[in-house]
């Protein structure tokens, strides 16, 4: 019998998103059901419905989710109906010259099949009530009452996190506190500046508490978002928009630079920062993203003097080792994820959503199910 379900689709870019029905195909041997209970609003999703992110269309966006297994394909030994996940967006094949790198993030089947909006088997898993295609953003496609992902994909965690929480954890929380932990490798010398307080910087925030660094310096243009960054562990705030951020950061380590910068703004201005507030031999971690056509220019001093440079997705995520690490984090009490979220929307809201967290107003929207 074949699964109906509300999704939230976008047909074009700079259009509003849809609340459509479609059907899911039919579950293939390593397919997962997942009946989805939360979903969180990235900035990543904004970008491809303001169009700086292009993908095909008619597209259901979403990659920030959690729920429960609904139903598994024949071959599925993972996961089982019942286990709470929260999903990965990196699925990767494990044995191409990337992934015997140890770098999951550049799996050249992933790279490959990223572009065309299909799940990890090149397949489209749902269609439209006129019968075309539906493409999934960043292999999940969350914006929906279900999502049907490779068995990878679905990571367990302990079923005493809340979903509403537990989504945050598959984009924004892993990729900021996983630029601290498993990129930059704060230590407990370390001043670290962080570049943005979104929900990604936040987690970088937290990141920097958890490896216990020395000073951490939060750097917003939105006074409150910076009153945020203090509960979570920021030990100093500067606000862009009136102060000199880089200059504040040398203050405060001697004239010499923050010894690592993390970026988690998408901007231009924040680049250029990160290199100019970082000290001679730092470590830069960019995560933010702007239109990937788009120039930067940076002063050629700013990064000389044996700096490191990275640019970096999903804070070199291993969902299958990191989400039930950072879900029990939260159960601990050591990982503020309550805080995160400004609203809980139903998938009905979603322009709304969007256009609170466009505004500046959300940390994170996030959509509720069932
Ligand atoms: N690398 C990854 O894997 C990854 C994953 C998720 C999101 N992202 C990217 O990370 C960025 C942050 O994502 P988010 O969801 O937290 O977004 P967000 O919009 O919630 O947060 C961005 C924050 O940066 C602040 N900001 C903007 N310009 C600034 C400036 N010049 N100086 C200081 N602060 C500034 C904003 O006030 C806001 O608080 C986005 O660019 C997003 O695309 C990257
Ligand atoms: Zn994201
Ligand atoms: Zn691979």
């Amino acid at each position: 019998m074949t699964l109906n379900y509300e999704a939230a689709v976008l047909q074009r870019s700079g259009t509003p998103l849809a609340i459509e029905r479609v059907s899911a195909a039919a579950l293939q041997p390593t397919d997962v059901l997942v009946s989805v209970r939360a979903a969180g609003l990235c900035h990543t999703d904004l970008e491809v419905i303001e169009g700086s992110l292009r993908y095909p269309m008619p597209i259901v966006l979403g990659h920030e989710a959690a729920g429960i297994v609904a139903d598994t394909g024949g071959a599925v030994t993972r996961v089982r109906k019942g286990d709470h996940v929260i999903l990965s967006w990196n699925p990767h094949c494990g044995h191409c010259f990337y992934c015997d790198r140890g770098l999951p993030i550049l799996c050249e089947d992933y790279l490959a099949k990223g572009p065309r909006a299909v799940q990890f088997d090149g397949q489209s898993k749902a269609r439209l009530a006129d019968g075309r295609e539906l493409k999934h953003l960043m292999f999940l496609g969350a914006f929906g009452e279900y999502c049907i992902v490779a068995d990878q994909q679905a990571i367990p965690v302990p079923k005493e996190i809340p979903f509403d929480r537990a989504c945050l954890i598959g984009c924004g929380v892993m990729t900021g506190v996983g630029a601290a932990f498993n990129l930059a490798r704060v230590s407990r010398a370390d001043c670290v500046m962080i570049i943005g307080c979104g929900a990604v910087g936040l987690s970088a925030v937290q990141g920097a508490r958890l490896a216990g660094a020395a000073g951490i310096i939060a750097c917003d243009i939105d006074d409150g978002k910076l009153a945020l960054a203090q509960t979570m562990g920021a030990t100093s705030c500067v606000n862009a928009a009136k102060e000199d951020a880089a200059a504040l950061a040398k203050k405060q380590t001697s004239g010499r630079g923050a010894d690592i910068v993390i970026e988690a703004a998408g901007s231009a201005v924040a680049f250029r920062t990160s290199v100019e507030a970082v000290r001679p031999g730092g470590e830069v971690v960019w995560l933010g993203k702007i239109d990937v056509a788009a120039d930067v220019a940076f002063r050629w001093g700013a990064l000389m003097q044996e700096k490191r440079i990275r640019r970096s997705s999903y804070g070199d995520a291993r969902p299958a080792r990191d989400f039930p690490l950072l879900a029990r984090a939260y159960l601990d009490g050591r990982l503020m994820l309550d805080e995160l979220i400004t609203e809980r929307i139903r998938l009905a809201a979603i322009n709304e959503g969007f256009a609170a967290l466009k505004s500046g107003r959300a940390i994170r929207s996030v959509i509720t199910f069932h």
